[in-house]
């Protein structure tokens, strides 16, 4: 049974409310002023507001992204021919792989990764290729042992869903160099980048020298900004592959709602202490759960979730209809996931406090 199933057949039982540390939906609002770009623009009774935006996404909005990525990461980038405007990366993840890959190619995702990387392989009748990542060095990707033959897409992503990892050194060249030896597209998904802790600072893919070359990034402003449901995102890179998924947003979709888009360029190139203010947040989150929780954690230097191993005989289902706790099973995840699950932080700090309790209580019944 899928989660979401089970979750809702446990809720309908009898027993203390349930406690959902599953789910990945960020809980801190986008800014006010993000928020009042948005109602300014859709309160102008213009035609050229409500009527069809450009395909390609306004000129204002491709030239904020840029300049976060000159400013924030240290990259220049074109915005007429490197910044793809999209309804969010998730789509686009899809997306770029029907894009490139063809049937009977491979598309490798990294082990653990996020399980919506296989609708795009699935949908392009590519096969899916594992590659694996090394927990004793930060989830860096193990490339000499990756398969090379009819790759045509490499998915990383740093820092991860689920592992917490933020990117190490070597990672991205060696993305590099391996895309220059096969002839894979690299996408790097970035969703998380702004989201690190303990002083690191984000670290884009495009910084590594030959990277526009190989590859792409995904920026979202879902989880930076906490418009999740706003629907916007970026894909950053690669001109032969941004004029891809620009002629597929052209044929596939008409334009983003222009106030969104005003709203985008609000917050990329407003004040921007909400972002750190939020990476804070889940800063300090982590630190109750690693107090807690102490060497089941993997390290967590970013996102909003941590990764835990589960001691001994401990399951996901158990502890949902035992001690009525919803974590993420490790096992959706991928292979290397099994005896894991993840945790989110995007959650109160009274809920994430309780889910904490029934962590502890059920590690006494455990013994
Ligand atoms: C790793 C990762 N990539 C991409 C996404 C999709 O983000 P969005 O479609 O909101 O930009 C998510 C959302 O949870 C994610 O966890």
């Amino acid at each position: 049974m899928r989660l979401l199933a089970r979750v809702q057949a446990a809720a309908a039982t009898e027993g203390e409310p349930l406690i959902d540390l599953g789910r990945g939906n960020p809980d801190v609002p986008p800014p006010l002023h993000v928020i009042e770009a948005l109602t300014r623009s859709a309160n102008e009774r213009s035609a050229r507001v409500h009527g069809y935006a450009p395909f390609s996404g306004l000129t204002d909005l491709r030239r904020a992204i840029a300049e976060r990525y000159a400013t924030h990461y240290g990259v220049e980038v074109d915005p007429e021919s490197e910044v793809a405007v999209v309804p969010g990366t998730k789509s686009a993840l899809v997306e770029l792989v029907l894009c490139v890959a063809e049937r009977g190619d491979t598309v490798l995702l990294p082990d653990p990764y996020y399980p919506d990387y296989t609708s795009g392989v699935a949908l392009a009748g590519a096969n899916l290729g594992l590659l694996q990542l090394d927990p004793a060095r930060g989830y860096a990707p193990r490339f000499d042992l990756a398969e090379r033959d009819g790759v045509a897409v490499v998915f990383l992503n740093y820092p991860s869903n689920p592992t917490a990892a933020a990117v190490g050194d070597g990672t991205f060249s060696g993305a590099v160099e391996f895309a220059r030896a096969t002839g894979a597209a690299i996408v790097h998904d970035f969703a998380y980048g702004d989201l690190v802790f303990d002083g690191r600072t984000p670290r884009s893919f495009l910084a590594e020298p030959g990277a526009r070359e190989v590859g792409v990034e995904l920026f979202s402003m879902s989880k930076s900004f906490g418009m999740a449901g706003w629907r916007l995102g970026f894909v950053v890179g690669n001109a032969d592959l941004v004029a891809r998924m620009t002629v597929l947003q052209d044929h596939v979709r008409a334009g983003i709602f222009e106030p969104v888009q005003r709203a985008g360029i609000a917050a990329l190139t407003g004040p921007q202490e909400s972002v750190r203010e939020r990476a804070e947040l889940y800063q300090r989150r982590r630190d109750r759960v690693v107090a807690a929780l102490g060497e089941l954690a993997a390290p967590c230097e970013g996102t909003f979730y941590v990764w835990i191993r589960l001691p001994g005989d401990w399951t996901t289902e158990e502890l949902l209809v035992r001690h009525r706790l919803v974590l993420a099973p490790g096992e959706g995840f991928g292979p290397s996931g099994r005896g894991w699950a993840r945790l989110s932080l995007a959650v109160p700090d009274d809920v994430l406090d309780a889910g904490l309790e029934r962590i502890a209580a059920a590690a006494t019944t455990h013994g």
